[in-house]
């Protein structure tokens, strides 16, 4: 054994205990990271995985805005927390997912009363973790190309105006200065007239955004993709992506998964059908991008499948290690995704 080769097994025994199974996605070069939630951290298996594999986490539920203040002003930051501790320990970065959002929001919460709920919110969060994250998505799905103005109609908007998301980015930047602070969005990836529309109405934003001096430094792009209905179209996601870099904007992927229903029913041809998919997006997009997400690390901890699916014999294979934590087809093609570039 040469000495870089100790040095790396004894660092990844002091970081990673108990692994096997050599390097994972967050030794390939780009970093990768996973959404996660606290609960599967009692997990021995599971957390070990995260462990060898991310390099930065996501709280897959525990910092939606109805688990972080249940009730007005009452903050319960516990899951959030455990994540950080468990990310710390384990050389890993965490992301802020989502401060603005129009779903998972506390009940009480169905109107925008005063001003503060918006940046109070935001500041209250972030500078908690002020100076220790990846990165945030400040705004989470504002885009809605069937509403007027291009913008969901949310209580935010209606609160606020379309001024709402330079608000809550102005809050963001003051709130912990060198974050970085990504707008992030799912329609932007597939080739549907849909996504046509999508995509110029998010270089529209983005522009505009840029024209106001509004602090976004990136673009997330979820990269949610399926193998039944509209696919991945490289030529317009490729021209769209230039243009997002040439004015200034990062950017990331950050929930990517492929939704296999409708695939083949046997699993191994299932997983290849799952893995080409990503494929497709990542040979564009991954090159493009400074970190690459997936919205979760295993099959484990899917939704448990519908009766349909059931009916059929066949659970969901969406993520890159299956129930039992082995690597498959969608695992090996990020690997290289990650370290082509
Ligand atoms: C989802 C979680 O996966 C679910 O567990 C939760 O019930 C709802 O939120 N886009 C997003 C994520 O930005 O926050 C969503 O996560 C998935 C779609």
């Amino acid at each position: 054994m040469n000495r870089r080769e100790f040095l790396l097994q004894s660092s990844a025994v002091a970081l990673r205990p108990s692994i096997t199974g050599g390097q994972g996605l967050r030794d390939q070069g780009k970093p990768y990271g996973t959404a996660a939630s606290s609960f599967q951290l009692r997990d021995g298996d599971f957390a070990a995985a995260l462990a060898r594999e991310a390099a930065i986490l996501v709280p897959e539920y525990e910092m939606k805005r109805g688990v972080i203040e249940p009730s007005p002003g009452r903050y319960d930051f516990s899951g959030v927390d455990k994540l950080l501790a468990f990310a710390r320990a384990h050389a890993m970065q965490l992301r802020g997912h989502p401060l603005v959002w129009h779903k998972r929001n506390p009940d009480w919460l169905t109107e925008v009363g005063a001003e503060s709920q918006l940046m109070g919110y935001i500041s209250q969060v972030m500078s908690r973790y002020s100076g220790q994250f990846h990165s945030w998505d400040v705004v989470n799905e504002a885009i809605d190309v069937t509403a007027p103005g291009n913008l969901r109609q949310t209580i935010w908007l209606k609160r606020f105006g379309r001024d709402y998301i330079d608000i809550a980015f102005e809050a963001a930047r003051a709130a912990d200065p060198e974050a970085m602070l990504v707008y992030n969005d799912w329609g932007c990836e597939l080739g549907a007239p849909d996504n046509d529309r999508f995509r110029a109405a998010t270089l529209d934003f983005l522009e505009g955004a840029r024209a106001r001096g509004v602090p976004i430094d990136a673009l997330g792009l979820q990269g949610h993709l399926g193998l039944s209905g509209p696919q991945v179209d490289q030529a317009k996601l490729a021209i769209f992506l230039d243009r997002v870099k040439a004015m200034g904007f990062k950017i990331l992927i950050t929930e990517h998964d492929v939704d296999d229903d409708g695939g083949a029913a046997d699993p191994a041809t299932r997983d290849r059908q799952v893995a080409d998919a990503s494929r497709r997006f990542l040979d564009v997009a991954a090159p493009h991008a400074v970190a690459v997400l997936t919205w979760g690390l295993s099959d484990r901890y899917l939704d448990p499948p519908s009766w349909r699916q059931k009916l059929m014999g066949w659970s969901p294979r969406r993520l890159p290690l299956d129930a039992s934590l082995a690597r498959k087809p969608l695992w090996t093609v990020l690997s290289k995704e990650l370290a082509r570039h």
